[in-house]
């Protein structure tokens, strides 16, 4: 019998792909001459969100600006530990904009934004886990940004390459299960990150590549509950197996700009008590 997982409560930033679309390729999965439908991303999206409330957790939405296509990928905006805010500088000139609105939304929330002087990406590349912060560079957050999130945070940083350009964000090929454990895509990193991560994970759970196309390294886990791409087939089983639920959403529309469950939703971290 796989131990039963226990869930914790979490506080999700969203925002609505009222002005999706894909108008420049900064990514492999881009292509701006296919069309995307709005309307079923509006849908997916939606379901996503009503999946979150329905499992317990709060989710907060920033205003869609006209103009800002990606914005809906959230979790690029800002990284959120112990109610500290450390924000983006985007890579691409097209997504810079973002950190605005985002920003304003952390201002009337009450909390300060911390402006990176170099490259990096949120959540898209600095993921919280547990006792340290796991740090993707590659394609788009730089190994000066792990030195400052290190510096702000205080926590130990964990840079980890990557080298496949479908798997361009950290959050594409690697996602955190709970505080002990997390799931990846090996092929996705550089040799001596895929020994670091098995050093520190020996019992993580490996993905295929097919799991890792279809998305199913973009989940959000809330310890128990796994929202995951329905895709990822055999990935969801071996969650299973470890006593994981796996909660199959939805979000094709979004591949099509390289982005899925985890690349539309940040987490606002706060002190743990
Ligand atoms: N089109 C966006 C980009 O390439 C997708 C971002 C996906 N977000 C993520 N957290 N992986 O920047």
């Amino acid at each position: 019998m796989p131990e039963s997982r226990v869930p914790r409560r979490r506080r999700y930033l969203v925002c609505e792909p009222r002005h999706f679309a894909v108008q420049y390729a900064i990514n492999p999965w881009m292509h701006p001459d296919e069309p995307v439908d709005v309307i079923r991303a509006l849908d997916q999206w939606q379901a996503l969100v009503d999946t979150y409330r329905a499992h317990g957790h709060t989710v907060d939405t920033v205003k869609p600006v006209p103009g800002l296509p990606d914005m809906v990928f959230a979790a690029n905006a800002a990284v959120v530990v112990d109610g500290r805010v450390f924000g983006a500088l985007f890579h691409a000139l097209e997504r810079r904009p973002e950190s605005v609105p985002y920003e304003a939304w952390f201002k009337t929330e009450g909390y300060d934004v911390y402006h990176p002087e170099s490259v990096c990406e949120g959540e898209g590349d600095l993921v919280p886990a547990g006792r340290w912060i796991l740090a993707g560079t590659g394609f788009r957050t730089t190994r000066e940004a792990h030195s400052e999130v290190q510096e702000y945070f205080g926590t130990p940083v964990i840079s980890l390459t990557l080298v496949d350009p479908y798997f361009y964000h950290l959050d594409t090929a690697l996602f955190v299960l709970d505080d002990e454990n997390i799931a990846y895509y090996p092929e996705a990193f550089s040799p001596g990150s895929r020994e670091v991560l098995a050093r520190l994970y020996p019992d993580a759970v490996l993905a295929t590549r097919e799991d890792a196309m279809a998305f199913g390294l973009n989940s959000v886990s809330d310890g128990r509950h796994v929202f995951i791409s329905p895709g990822a087939t055999r990935l969801a089983e071996q969650l299973a197996g470890r006593g994981y639920v796996p909660v199959p959403v939805d979000l094709s529309e979004f591949y099509k700009a390289g982005g899925g469950i985890k690349c539309c939703t940040q987490e606002i971290r706060e002190i743990r008590s």
